[in-house]
């Protein structure tokens, strides 16, 4: 089976808001601007899936969706295929996106003026939802070591304030790229099960990991925290369909997983979207072969990526990516001030991208490149990087 990577898909007047945001959020105003921030992929869903959506409309049925087996049924084979995860249906809880659940998580598990702890930098929706709800964040810096990341688990230890009663691990990481080990997993699994702290595993990346690396379930990796674990995962990285809006919340501990649908009841939260089940259910039932080919696409994109930043512009490093579309970039030893680098790039290099700060402690002189487009927009963007930055060299 052969897929098209390549040919762009026509997004005017799709409301993207990738592209449609792009002068609003990152100060891009050119008409040629190049949007490589929020992490949508350039790239049309599969078609089993584009076919899922117009079945369902050519029915023209599109009242309440009830909750069929086949959904848990999907999520749980794509776990136990992809990832050697056996979990029951009757853990799964359908959420309508993984920050949803986690807000969920926040409040059921945590009061106001709690701590929640996250180790960044990481998604940058973590901290501000976690504030919105009116907790405190505790950001732990991870450790970088021979340009990979570590989480800092001695620091959590050491620095942590005592009303920390969750913690939020992004596996793999966003942004860093990493894919956390079984040893690592189980270090963060301990903690928690000495001081008696939810751990939230999200794993809504876990299916976009380059070869070399394996990515373990934090519940597969350490069944020990079960009773204190909540996964959050889905279909919506693998296959680009966030704008469909379903997750999956994972609990096998009974009392976690009541309490979980019982604060979806109380947000009003009834019948999930019936054309986010259908994308899901069909991406996750008949989309495999589309990932498998769009991996080695990406692979190709962040290789290249990687590579050549360092020769368009001196100092620069992509931090190796083991998982994800999201190349995290160091601009430090180009010796220039974050304002001028992020200058250059929106108003020079006409790219939208995401600042390195907002992802939090560690993110200072970083900024984040999403490489999931064609592979003529990757040479694009280096070449007018390079442009941007010829001064330096
Ligand atoms: C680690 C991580 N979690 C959650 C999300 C957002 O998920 P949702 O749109 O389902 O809330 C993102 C989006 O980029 C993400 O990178």
């Amino acid at each position: 089976m052969t897929f098209d990577f390549d040919t762009p898909v026509d997004i005017k007047n799709a409301h993207a808001s990738k592209s449609d945001f792009l002068s609003q959020v990152c100060k891009v105003d050119a008409d040629d601007g190049l949007a490589m921030w929020v992490a949508d992929m350039d790239f049309a869903a599969p078609d089993v899936v584009k076919q899922a959506i117009i079945e369902e409309t050519k029915r023209g049925f599109f009242g309440y969706y009830g909750i069929p087996d086949t959904w848990r049924e999907a999520q749980c084979d794509w776990l136990a295929t992809r990832h050697g995860w056996k979990a029951q249906p009757d853990w799964l809880t359908p959420v309508p996106g993984i920050m949803f659940a986690l807000a969920l998580v926040i409040h059921k598990f945590s009061d106001p003026g709690d701590t929640v702890a996250i180790f960044s930098p990481v998604y940058h929706e973590f901290a501000k939802t976690i504030v919105a709800n009116g907790r405190n964040v505790h950001n732990q810096p991870m450790i970088e070591e021979q340009g990979r990341y570590r989480m800092d688990v001695e620091g959590l230890a050491r620095d942590m304030p005592k009303n920390t009663r969750i913690i939020v691990l992004c596996s793999p990481q966003n942004p860093g790229g990493r894919v956390w080990t079984v040893e690592e997993l189980r270090e963060v699994a301990d903690f928690c099960l000495k001081r008696n702290i939810i751990l939230v595993s999200d794993e809504i990346h876990g299916d976009l990991i380059y070869p070399g690396s394996t990515f373990i379930p934090t519940a597969v990796a350490a069944p020990e925290v079960s009773d204190l674990l909540v996964t959050l995962c889905g279909a919506t990285k693998t296959f680009n369909i966030a704008g469909t809006k379903i997750g999956a919340s994972i609990a096998s501990n009974p009392k976690i997983k009541q309490q979980i649908d019982a604060g979806l009841r109380a947000s009003g939260t009834g019948s999930p979207n019936r054309f986010g089940m259908a994308a899901t259910q069909a991406a996750q039932n008949h989309g495999a072969p589309w990932l498998d080919a769009l991996i080695p696409y990406l692979e190709t994109n962040r290789d290249l990526f990687a590579k050549q930043i360092t020769r368009a512009i001196p100092g620069v490093r992509a931090m190796h990516l083991e998982a994800t579309f999201l190349a995290w970039t160091d601009f430090s030893a180009t010796g220039l001030t974050f304002e001028d680098v992020l200058h250059r790039i929106n108003k020079k290099a006409r790219i939208g991208v995401s600042p390195g700060p907002q992802f939090g402690p560690g993110g200072e002189n970083h900024i984040r490149f999403n490489i999931a487009t064609h592979h003529s927009r990757i040479v694009e963007a280096l070449d007018r990087l390079e442009d941007a930055f010829s001064d330096l060299g």
